[in-house]
């Protein structure tokens, strides 16, 4: 995945995503449930406007289930519709038409009223890449839809997908550009692959990982790699993980590099469990 975010390139997906929320009932704004605030960009409410709108925390099979729960009630006080999915096993995707059902219903009854046959309700994805826009629409539709490259300008026809009877889908989702103004959300960003982490210093993406793990999961750190006490200084606890996995140096040195390597990929990998990189 490349994503290259000028600034010209901003403008376009903003008039792209714009053009297509003309089209639709309903706006479906695909979240990270690990990173729920860090993958969302503000953009969003002026893009989204009035339209109804329902939040899906997807990949919450490697999210902490706790904290999953402590976001849905956050976006649900923010006025928001919430359904966590995990895209990749399908689970969870079954609700999504019945809530779109339930925010468009205002939507049908005018159209009962006017004495018109109400119409399938039209949703359109909207999210920053790799947060899983191209496997959740499979999902919906039931089959493969070619992937259309995170760089907005490639378009194709568009099309509307049938989700059962009473829901269409835009086969193309609306991407956002993920906003790293600040160094935690672009640490969190290259975390979970929404950005190149060579973007971000390995080691110190990996120094943000560790810290955090220290305080809100130790009991994780400390069954993945054997240790029994959590040293406070950060360089003493890239020593003790060093030390357990063997990544010396000549001189009995520790490799800074290939234990930043080993606790990313285990991150990246789900080998330290479910795990939450923000709280609300
Ligand atoms: P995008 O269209 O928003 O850019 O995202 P896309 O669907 O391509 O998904 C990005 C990556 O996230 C894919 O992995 C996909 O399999 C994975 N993914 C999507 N939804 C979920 C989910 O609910 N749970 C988990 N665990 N992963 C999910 P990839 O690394 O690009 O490919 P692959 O390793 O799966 O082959």
């Amino acid at each position: 995945m490349t994503i290259q975010w000028y600034p010209g390139h901003m403008a376009k997906a903003r008039r792209e995503a714009t053009e297509k929320i003309k089209l639709i009932d309903v706006v479906i704004e695909l979240l990270d449930a690990r990173i729920p605030l860090s993958s969302r960009n503000p953009v969003i409410d002026e893009i989204a406007g009035e339209k109804p709108r329902l939040i899906i925390l997807n990949k919450s099979d490697l999210a902490d289930p706790a904290k999953t729960d402590q976001w849905i009630s956050y976006f649900e006080n923010e006025g928001h519709s919430v359904v966590v999915v995990d895209s990749q096993k399908g689970k969870g995707i079954k609700s999504i038409s019945e809530k779109v059902q339930l925010l468009a219903k205002p939507i049908t009854d005018k159209m009962i009223a006017k004495g018109m046959n109400p119409r399938a309700i039209r949703a359109l994805i909207l999210g920053i890449p790799n947060v899983g826009k191209s496997t959740l629409i499979n999902r919906l539709a039931n089959k493969k839809i070619a992937k259309i490259g995170d760089k907005p300008g490639v378009t194709k026809a568009q099309q509307w997908i049938k989700v059962g009877k009473e829901m269409e889908l835009l086969d193309t989702p609306g991407i956002l550009w993920p906003k790293f103004e600040d160094q935690a959300v672009g640490y969190r960003l290259a975390l979970t692959g929404a950005i190149k982490e060579e973007i971000f210093d390995f080691q110190d993406t990996t120094v943000f990982l560790l810290r955090y793990l220290s305080k809100e999961y130790p009991r994780k750190l400390e069954e993945r790699y054997g240790i029994t006490h959590i040293p406070e200084d950060i360089v003493d606890l890239f020593d003790v993980i060093g030390k357990k996995r063997g990544c010396l140096v000549s001189g009995g040195h520790i490799d800074y590099d290939r234990v930043s390597e080993i606790v990313f990929r285990d991150f990246r990998t789900g080998k330290l469990g479910t795990i939450t990189l923000e709280t609300p």
